[in-house]
């Protein structure tokens, strides 16, 4: 569906509110805020509403969507077999970057999971959105609101820049918190898995819940849509050392980007550096949006410093690992 023009709307706004959730009553599609990413919401009851969401980003529809729903009392109308722990998690993650993957209701359209028998399911924290979920007893299927296989997007800026005239609104929400994508757990199996890594980590589950998490290295070949060529910018991105980087500096003929990590003293000062923030939750909040800025100086290439690699910084790593190319 081509959507001649996308208005942009603010959260600050109670009326923009009021025509968010009237475009997503009547099969619209509106770009969402949320606390990981924005997403681009369909009313997830819809078939045709979510067929739309496909034809504005490019992806193929085999790729099943996230539905966000307003609390954990919701799950029973688009899941089945409700495990007791779906709600001890949800009862301390949820609103959170938590998707739990359910067995799916007979009702929910084929559509939003991609004829997949699961369904991914989150209570997102961002309070417009809970507010437009509530307000208007829906849940929206939304995958987050980039184009096909570029990176996700955390501010309404980024997302009008990428999707404008494809899509009926974009609803802004400020620059997102987590700034990246939430975990993804498989309660579907006798053992739970992670199936993406995210801000909650396996250790978090396991200690809440007493049970073992797994996290399969391979995990980005056991659902479409969950490839490995996801989250890059569209300029190369190599991972390395500082050393690495330094010395591929004094060598590059070509204009090159750069991102460290932490520690400023002695890099060189130049327009195309950037430093990240030493804390993680930082430097998550920051990754996409500075990968997206440098992508559009027209550099011939983007060369990021390795961030730590502990437990914590999983999502991270596997992000990084799926955009970048090691030296
Ligand atoms: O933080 C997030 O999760 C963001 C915000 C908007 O909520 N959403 C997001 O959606 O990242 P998307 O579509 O870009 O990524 C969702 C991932 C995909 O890799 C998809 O394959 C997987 O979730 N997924 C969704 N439903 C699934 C299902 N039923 N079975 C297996 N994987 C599923
Ligand atoms: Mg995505």
């Amino acid at each position: 569906m081509l959507k001649s023009k996308t208005q942009l709307l603010s959260v600050e706004h109670k009326e923009d509110l009021d025509v968010a959730l009237q475009i997503l009553l009547k099969g619209g599609l509106v770009s969402v805020p949320t606390e990981t990413v924005y997403g681009l919401a369909a009313n997830a009851k819809s078939a045709a509403a979510v067929k739309s969401i496909f034809a504005a980003k490019g992806r193929p529809a085999s790729h099943p969507l996230i539905v966000h729903i307003a609390g954990a009392d919701q799950l029973i109308k688009w899941a089945i077999d409700i495990p007791p722990v779906a709600y001890v998690l949800a009862e301390r993650f949820w609103p959170g970057p938590l998707t739990l993957l359910l067995n799916k209701a007979p009702e929910v359209p084929s559509e939003v999971t991609g004829g997949k028998s699961s369904i991914g399911l989150r209570v997102p924290s961002h309070p417009a959105l809970l507010q437009l979920l509530k307000r208007g007893n829906i849940g929206v299927a939304a995958p987050s609101a980039n184009p096909y296989k570029r990176l996700s997007p955390t501010s309404a800026q980024q997302v009008f820049a990428e999707l404008q005239g494809k899509i009926d609104a974009v609803l802004d929400g400020g620059p997102c918190e987590v700034g990246l994508e939430s975990t993804i757990l498989d309660l579907t199996a006798g053992q739970m898995c992670i199936l993406r890594e995210g801000p909650i980590t396996a250790q978090q589950i396991a200690e809440l819940t007493g049970c073992s998490v797994t996290v399969p290295s391979q995990h980005d070949i056991a659902v479409p849509g969950n490839v490995a060529e996801h989250y890059q910018p569209r300029t190369p991105l190599f991972i390395g050392t500082r050393a690495q980087i330094l010395a591929r500096l004094s060598e590059a003929e070509s204009t090159v980007a750069c991102v460290f990590y932490a520690n400023t003293a002695e890099l060189p000062v130049n327009a195309y550096i950037r430093c990240l923030p030493e804390a993680k939750p930082a430097y998550a909040q920051a990754l996409y949006d500075t990968l997206y800025k440098l992508d559009h100086l027209k550099v011939s290439a983007i060369l990021i410093e390795q961030p730590p690699q502990g437990a914590q910084w999983g999502d991270v790593n596997d992000r990084l690992r799926r955009a970048a190319l090691p030296f």
